[in-house]
């Protein structure tokens, strides 16, 4: 089905009464990026998908957001959707997203899923990038900028074993509008860092981290699955940034394990 809520385009799959997933896609996709874990997990979990603000079908408006914004639209589907208690699975941009939802209020979430993604805010080379990004957006275009940054978003192992994966997802990010992703960037830069959250948090967390990930490296990963209470470590091999869709085998694998096993109605 699908729903617009508070101006975002909201997927969902499978029986209401399951155990609800609400997946956060990572920059600059859209929901459809979790499409092989949501095949994988309809039959038995709820699973929503929804377009973060500005991007894929959500609306754009002035394109000036911030982290705490897409956290309060996490917030407005929980509510208005009237998602009980739903499990969180967010890739990087995603992940920042979760983090802090779960900073401003935890104990409405079952479980949480964290994959290639990172506590801590931009340092100053970040933030130069993050302006370099929204200056070839506005002199060189989206289809530049998209063209250069997503097909790093994958290790090599994709590249040559998948080209048409790295090609359609490289498409699918140039048909966004180029505000809604400058927006995306913007927020990343001003977010604030979420570390404070981790050792406070009491539910169950599943860390995954891409074994030639450069963006969230394992190592980074592992330290901040090491700072949750009740956290397990998954390393994804033949995968980089995008782990869901360049391994789905097995990171289906170690998301079933960990939704059966750790989550409970
Ligand atoms: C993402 O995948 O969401 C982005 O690479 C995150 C980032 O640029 O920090």
């Amino acid at each position: 089905m699908k729903y617009i809520i508070n101006s975002l385009s909201v997927n969902t799959f499978g029986d209401p009464e399951n155990i609800p997933v609400i997946f956060v896609h990572g920059f600059p996709f859209d929901y459809s990026m979790w499409e092989n874990q949501i095949a994988e997990l309809k039959n038995d979990y709820y699973c929503i998908s929804y377009d973060v603000r500005g991007l894929g079908d959500s609306y754009v408006g002035d394109g000036q957001y911030t982290m705490d914004a897409f956290a309060s639209d996490l917030f407005s589907i929980v509510h208005e959707m009237n998602i009980n208690q739903p499990v969180l699975c967010g890739l990087s941009m995603g992940g920042y997203i979760i983090l802090r939802t779960l900073q401003r209020d935890s104990k409405r979430f079952r479980g949480v899923v964290l994959c290639n993604t990172k506590a801590s805010g931009d340092d100053n080379e970040a933030k130069l990038k993050r302006a370099q990004a929204i200056d070839d957006i506005n002199v060189k275009g989206l289809d530049f900028f998209v063209s250069n940054f997503v097909p790093n978003c994958f290790s090599d192992f994709t590249k040559k074993k998948n080209p048409e994966l790295v090609e359609k997802i490289t498409q699918n990010a140039k048909r966004h509008i180029p505000k809604g992703v400058k927006g995306s960037v913007f927020a990343m830069l001003s977010r604030n860092d979420t570390n404070e959250i981790l050792p406070k948090l009491e539910i169950p967390a599943l860390v995954i981290a891409g074994k030639d990930d450069k963006i969230t490296p394992v190592t980074a990963m592992k330290e901040m699955a090491d700072k949750i209470k009740d956290s397990d470590f998954t390393e994804i091999p033949n995968a980089a940034h995008l782990t869901p869709l360049e391994n789905p085998e097995k990171f289906n694998k170690a998301l079933k394990e960990f939704l059966d096993t750790k989550i409970t109605k």
